[in-house]
C-alpha cells in the first residue's frame, strides 16, 4: 500500500510515499529557514505563504522521486495538527483536493503522536525489529514545541504520562544556546560544541527538576535561568550585566556540556518513572521505547536512551537522522497504521493548532 504524507505544521514543506508504513520511497522538503533567519524566529504569515508556493512542487518531487504516478497512490495522510493554524491549512486544503479528486481515502494525521512513528521508518527492506509486537511500548517525544511521554498499546490512541509544565526541551537547547552566544540553529550548534573534545560536563552542577516524588512531568525553565545567572551573573541593582562575550572558549564549552548533561538527565529520570507506570497501567512488561522529535537528533540523548534500553532490555527504537527533523514520512506512516484500524477521516477534516496526544 503506497500513502502520500503531506506536512506542512511550521516552517517545513513536506510530502514523502511511504509502502506499507515503513518503507520509505521519498521524503521530499522545502526548508524556509533562510526566510525567517533573519527574524530570529518563524513569521507565520510568511510561512504560510511559503507553503502556498511550495506545495505543489514539493508533492511532485515526493512522486518523482519515488517513481510512482498519483494514480498508483492508495491514501493521502496530512498532518493536521499540531502547528500554526495558516500553515496547517495549507497541507489539509491540498491533501483534502488530492484525496477528493483521486477518490482515496484522507488520513488526517497527529503531528506529535507521528513524530513517535519515525523509529518505525527504513529505506530499505530491512527486518522490522525483533519483537513480534512491539507493544505495550513507552513514546517520547522530545521537540522544539512538546516534551511528552506515552504508554502505546497500538499506534492509535496514546496515553499521555507526562509532558512538560513549561518550556519544551528543544526549546530550552534554543534558548540556553542564545545566552550562550551560539549562532543558529541553537539545538545542534550546543550539541556539536558541547562534544569537543576536552569538554568538561561535570563543571557546572545544573538543577534537574524532579517536580514532586512520582511526577511525570518535565520542567526546563529552572535549568535555563541557572544558566543564565552562570553566565550573566544573578541580577544586582547597579552591577554591570556581564553576557556570553566575557566567557573564554573553555568556559562556553564546558557550560554547553553541563547544560546537555543536566537537560538530558532530566529526560532519562522520568523515562525510569513513565517505564514503571506504563507496566503498572498495562499489565505487561514494556518491550519498545519509541523516541522522535527534533532533540532525538541529540547525540547525548541518542546515547543515553540507548544505555536506558539496554539496561531494562527494552529495543530503543530512535529514529535516522533525516527522520528526527519535521518531515512527512513519519505522517504517511503513521496514516497506514491508523487506516487499518479504520481511522480514515472526512472532507471536514480540520486544521488544529493543539495536539490532541
Ligand atoms: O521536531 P522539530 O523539528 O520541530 C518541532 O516539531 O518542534 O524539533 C526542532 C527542535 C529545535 O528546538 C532544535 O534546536 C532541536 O529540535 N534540535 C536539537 C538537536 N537537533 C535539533 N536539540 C539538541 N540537540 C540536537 N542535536
Ligand atoms: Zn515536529
Amino acid at each position: 500500500m503506497l500513502i502520500l504524507g503531506i506536512e506542512t505544521s511550521c516552517d517545513e514543506t513536506a510530502a514523502a510515499v511511504v509502502a506499507d508504513g515503513r518503507r520509505v520511497m521519498s521524503n521530499a522538503i522545502a526548508s524556509q529557514h533562510d526566510l525567517h533567519a533573519q527574524y530570529a524566529g518563524v513569521v507565520p504569515e510568511l510561512a504560510s505563504r511559503a507553503h502556498v508556493e511550495k506545495i505543489l512542487p514539493v508533492v511532485r518531487l515526493a512522486l518523482e522521486q519515488a517513481g510512482v504516478g498519483l494514480g498508483m497512490v492508495d491514501a493521502i495522510a496530512v498532518g493536521n495538527r499540531p502547528g500554526l493554524i495558516g500553515s496547517l491549512v495549507v497541507g489539509v486544503a491540498a491533501a483534502k483536493a488530492l484525496a477528493w479528486s483521486l477518490g482515496k481515502p484522507l488520513v488526517g494525521v497527529d503531528h506529535v503522536q507521528a513524530h513517535l512513528y519515525s523509529g518505525v521508518l527504513v529505506e530499505d527492506d530491512t527486518p522490522a525489529g525483533t519483537a513480534s509486537t512491539p507493544f505495550p511500548a513507552l513514546g517520547l517525544v522530545v521537540s522544539g514545541g512538546h516534551t511528552s511521554m506515552y504508554l502505546l498499546r497500538a499506534w492509535a490512541d496514546p496515553q499521555r504520562l507526562g509532558a512538560t509544565i513549561d518550556d519544551a526541551i528543544g526549546e530550552a537547547f534554543d534558548k540556553a544556546a542564545t545566552i550562550l552566544g551560539i549562532p543558529y540553529p541553537g539545538g545542534p550548534n550546543l550539541d556539536a560544541l558541547a562534544r569537543t573534545p576536552g569538554a568538561n560536563d561535570r563543571a557546572h552542577e545544573f538543577p534537574i527538576s524532579r517536580i514532586a516524588p512520582g511526577s511525570l512531568d518535565f520542567s526546563f525553565s529552572g535549568l535555563k535561568t541557572s544558566l543564565l545567572y552562570r553566565v550573566r551573573g544573578v541580577p544586582q541593582q547597579g552591577q554591570p550585566r556581564r553576557d556570553a562575550t566575557a566567557l573564554t572558549p573553555q568556559e562556553r564549552i564546558d557550560l554547553a556540556a553541563s547544560f546537555q548533561r543536566a537537560a538530558v538527565r532530566a529526560i532519562t529520570l522520568k523515562l525510569e518513572r513513565a517505564l514503571a507506570r506504563a507496566e503498572e497501567l498495562a499489565g505487561a512488561p514494556v518491550r519498545t521505547l519509541f523516541v522522535g522529535g527534533g532533540v532525538s537528533a541529540n547525540s547525548r540523548l541518542r546515547r543515553e536512551i540507548g544505555e536506558f534500553a539496554t539496561a531494562h532490555r527494552i529495543e530503543a527504537r530512535i529514529p535516522r537522522m533525516d527522520y528526527c527533523m519535521d518531515n512527512a514520512a513519519m505522517v504517511a506512516g503513521l496514516a497506514h497504521a491508523l487506516l487499518a484500524v479504520g481511522r480514515a477521516s472526512d472532507l471536514t477534516l480540520a486544521s488544529e493548532p493543539t495536539t490532541a496526544c
